[in-house]
Order: C-alpha cells, then sequence, then structure tokens
C-alpha cells in the first residue's frame, strides 16, 4: 500500500535522510522510531505529499505522490503531532471541514458520517465543543477523526502519544489499532514511544542519522544489537519497572 524506494531528502545540502526503503502492506501498522530531529517528520511529510524529496520514490495505492499528488493525496489522511485544530471551529466543525471540501455527498449525509466518525473515536456527546475545552486525548482523537472521516485507505500518524499521559497513551494506541481492524486502513506512523510502539505496530523501521538501519517485529527489535536501539529498549524497560512497582 505504501512504497519508498531509494528516498533522500537535503535540506540545504545538509543530508536528513540517506537512501531510505520501506514498504507497508494493506492493513499493516508499521512504526518508525528514531531520535529527535532524525528525519521521521521529514519522512512522513515525504510521503504525504507535502514535501517532494531530494531523490527516489513514493508510491500509495499504486499512485505516484509526487506526480499524482492529488490522486494519492485523497487517499491519505495526516494526523499532525500538534492536533493542528481550528481553534474558532467546534469539534463537529472541525470534521466537517475537511469532508465538505471533497465530499460529493449531500450535507445531511456529510454530518452523519462526521458524527459517525465522532462516535467511532469516542467523541460522542463531544460534537459542540470548542477545542479550547478539550483535553489533550480528545484533541488527538478530533485530529484522528478528521483523517478517518475522509475515508483514506492510509492514515499517517506523527507522534500520535507524544505529550500524554500515560493512561491516555493507552487509549489512544487501543483507538489506533480499533481504526485499523474495524476499516482495514493501512496505518504508518512515527513515535520515539516505545511502549506505545511495541503495542501498536506489527513491524518496526529504525532510523540512525537519517539511515535506516532496521527493519522487523517488535521481538527482533528488542534483540537488537544496534546500540541505540538497546538504550532506547532499556530505558522503556525501567519505565515499566517504575510503573509496575
Ligand atoms: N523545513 C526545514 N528546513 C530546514 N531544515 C529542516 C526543515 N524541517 C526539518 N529540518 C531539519 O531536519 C532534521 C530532521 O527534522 P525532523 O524530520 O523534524 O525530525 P524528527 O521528526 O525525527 O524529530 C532536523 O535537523 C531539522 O532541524
Ligand atoms: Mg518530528
Amino acid at each position: 500500500m505504501i512504497s519508498v524506494q531509494n528516498l533522500s531528502h537535503r535540506f540545504d545540502e545538509r543530508p536528513v535522510l540517506t537512501d531510505i526503503s520501506i514498504e507497508v502492506g494493506e492493513g499493516e501498522i508499521l512504526a518508525v522510531m528514531g531520535s529527535s530531529g532524525g528525519g521521521k517528520t521529514t519522512l512522513l511529510r515525504c510521503i504525504a505529499g507535502l514535501l517532494v524529496p531530494t531523490s527516489g520514490t513514493v508510491e500509495v495505492d499504486g499512485l505516484n505522490v509526487h506526480r499524482q499528488t492529488e490522486e494519492a493525496r485523497h487517499r491519505m489522511g495526516m494526523v499532525f503531532q500538534s492536533a493542528a485544530l481550528f481553534d474558532y471551529m467546534n469539534v463537529e466543525e472541525n470534521v466537517w471541514f475537511g469532508v465538505r471540501r471533497w465530499s460529493k455527498a449531500s450535507r445531511s449525509d456529510q454530518i452523519d458520517l462526521v458524527q459517525r466518525t465522532l462516535k467511532t473515536v469516542g467523541l460522542e456527546g463531544a460534537e459542540k465543543l470548542m477545542p479550547a475545552e478539550l483535553s489533550g486525548g480528545m484533541k488527538k482523537r478530533v485530529g484522528i477523526a478528521r483523517a478517518l472521516a475522509l475515508q483514506p485507505k492510509v492514515i499517517l500518524f506523527d507522534e500520535p502519544t507524544t505529550g500524554l499521559d500515560p493512561v491516555t497513551t493507552y487509549t489512544i494506541d487501543r483507538l489506533i489499532v480499533d481504526v485499523r481492524d474495524q476499516f482495514g486502513v493501512t496505518a504508518l506512523l512515527v513515535s520515539h514511544d516505545v511502549s506505545s510502539v511495541f503495542r501498536v505496530a506489527d513491524r518496526i523501521a529504525f532510523l540512525d542519522k537519517g539511515s535506516l538501519v532496521f527493519e522487523g517485529d517488535s521481538g527482533a527489535f528488542k534483540t537488537s544489537r544496534i546500540d541505540s536501539i538497546q538504550e532506547l529498549v532499556q530505558k522503556s524497560q525501567a519505565t515499566e519497572f517504575f510503573i509496575s512497582h
């Protein structure tokens, strides 16, 4: 469903991503991990068609994202790190905003879709609240609803649980898996939260200094001999220990 081939990107001659190739199958959840500033968001923006890479190609559902950008973007929903909600619109209007732009359905069918989507993400009854009245977790849910309402084949998540407390993180992790199970969407998420990634991802890719140095499941990740991965795994095990004792 997502195919990234030999993708490299430089910002002002500074290499940020080097020769990245990744495939994500239909209905799969792939997590891309790596240190902060390591190029994760840049990779996501290249896949979303928001940024043209210096070289390489990206295909989504068989469409070249940088040549058939409009068509490809209709197949993707993006959940930004900051929920990026419109402060002056309520929850329902925030979700409807994108639907209204793309959908050919009648207004009442559109509203119906928005309400069903809000129910799916657990925001039933919150339709008329304004962004300022929402908790961090609720804002994330609106962001997910906004992507999901466009009925995409692929959802890209940028750090979906960063800044959330452990309990809210857990509920958002569940929601991401539920959305995949219910709608069969393919998901690519970037994150530096190891415990969250272990709960959600079918497969993990790890970026180090702009190169893809690991690809595999969580078992292989845990036993990887790569230093930066070992460091992350040990840190997360220490945190789990403190939470459970
Ligand atoms: N628009 C931009 N112009 C110049 N440099 C950028 C731009 N966006 C990101 N960078 C740089 O590229 C590197 C990777 O950033 P980013 O992809 O945001 O990393 P991550 O999401 O892994 O934290 C950083 O050093 C960042 O400063
Ligand atoms: Mg980032």
